[in-house]
């Protein structure tokens, strides 16, 4: 097989995860990395035994061994790293979110459609083998028709005021703080597995911890630097929500969202409420799928890949009984992502930038709700969707 030559942008938090997936492929060469400065990115190619490290993104774009480019800065560099590489012709995953506001959101949309190549947001909960199960057991409507889609994404990381990075200053981590960084993630999956659209919101947003204390601006994002003296910020962006959503089907859902909330690590979990069935996935149970009945015993499905709906079972990757990961849905997505630049065939599981853009456009659709005294607010998605689909079938033969 041809191998590919990667490069990663921003090693920080998630560069390591990106770099382990595209290494799991077998056929994906980790070329070179980009940092902030020469010395953070030569100290990060050797923990993570990358051969060639750059001081500048511009640099690491220009390499002319690396073929697909990981954006993994903090968000408010989406835009400009993302549209960088897209101007090289090359193709980008970007992690999540797509961009820190609809407008920059669109811009990627429009650059990644004018310039034809893959592009990619890891919203990584797609490549979990149960997710799969879950959206493949709703399109061929194992549950009926959906009509409730609800749940929540709950953590407590946050709890401390002294846990301050870009993601709580609006000029880097977005106006939005816990629903851009994980509220996105649901509504992705809400999408994903119902393949129902989301066209309104009705939001209530809150924060809890109003002063955080800043250890400075180099802080990365889950720094627990104790060292430094902190100095007080005003936090404006929310770290708890409650959002109830209409969707284009005739459904409807809420969803809670916080980032404040003791004991609650990585809380993700989604409920689809169908006429003769449910289905319940919890990221923290990742290897069960809850099947409701109302006629029939409860069931609990364990991922079993003998079992699994086709489409869902090459998500799994060991046999029934050993658990697999949010690593194993995080290489899943990966290689997805790196089909599409092998064959020039999107598979049915990648999100792009054209989906991501939505994402980006339904988290604003949250501020305004909120900000106009919690009304209901649509989501008015700008056209140019069928532009991105057009260009990639003159591009791919399509
Ligand atoms: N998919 C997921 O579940 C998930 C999880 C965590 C983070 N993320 C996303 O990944 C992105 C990064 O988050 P993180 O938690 O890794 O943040 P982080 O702060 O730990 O890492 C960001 C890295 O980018 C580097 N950087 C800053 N400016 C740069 C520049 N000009 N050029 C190159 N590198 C630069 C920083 O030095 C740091 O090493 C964010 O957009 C975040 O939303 C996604």
């Amino acid at each position: 097989m041809k191998r590919i030559g990667m490069g990663l942008i921003g090693p920080g938090f998630i560069a390591p995860h990106h770099i382990d997936a595209v290494r799991r492929l077998g056929y994906v060469d980790v070329v070179a990395i980009a940092g902030s400065s020469s010395a953070s990115a030569a100290q990060k190619a050797k923990l993570f035994n990358v051969a060639r490290s750059y001081g500048s993104y511009q640099e690491l774009i220009a390499d002319p061994d690396i073929s697909v480019i990981h954006n993994t800065t903090p968000s408010y560099l989406h835009l400009s790293v993302s549209l960088a590489i897209l101007e090289a012709g090359k193709h980008v995953i970007s992690d999540k979110p797509l961009a820190i506001t609809a407008k920059e959101g669109e811009r990627l949309r429009d650059a990644a459609a004018a310039a034809g190549v893959v592009n990619a947001v890891t919203f990584n909960y797609r490549g979990n083998p149960l997710v799969q199960q879950a959206r493949l057991m709703t399109e061929r409507e194992e549950i009926g028709k959906v009509f409730f889609i609800h749940g929540h994404y709950l953590q407590d990381w946050m709890t401390d005021d002294t846990v301050y990075s870009w993601r709580s200053d609006p000029t880097k981590g977005g106006v939005s703080s816990a629903l851009a960084d994980i509220g996105s993630h649901w509504c992705d999956l809400a999408e994903h597995i119902s393949s129902a659209r989301i066209t309104a919101v009705l939001a209530d947003l809150t924060t809890v911890v109003k002063t955080r204390y800043s250890a400075g601006g180099s802080a990365e994002a889950f720094s627990k630097d104790t060292t430094v003296a902190r100095t007080p910020v005003e936090v404006s962006s929310e770290d708890l929500a409650s959002v109830l959503v209409r969707f284009d089907n005739g459904a409807k859902g809420c969803l809670s969202v916080g980032q404040v909330l003791p004991g609650h690590k990585n809380g993700l979990e989604i409920e689809l409420n169908g006429r003769t069935g449910s289905v319940r996935w919890n990221q923290e149970r990742q290897n069960e799928l809850w099947i409701g009945r109302h006629d029939q015993p409860n069931a609990v499905m364990g991922k079993d890949p003998t079992l699994m709906l086709p489409g869902a079972t090459q998500y799994a990757h060991l046999p029934a009984g050993h658990q697999e990961s949010w690593a194993d849905a995080f290489r899943n997505v990966i290689g997805d992502v790196y089909e599409w630049v092998r064959t020039g065939e999107k598979p049915a599981t990648v999100c792009t930038f054209s989906d991501a853009y939505r994402t980006c456009v339904i988290i604003e659709a949250m501020l305004k709700s909120h900000a106009a005294g919690g009304v209901w607010q649509e989501v008015n998605v700008s056209s140019g969707s069928e532009q991105v689909a057009n260009r990639q079938e003159a591009i791919y033969g399509k």
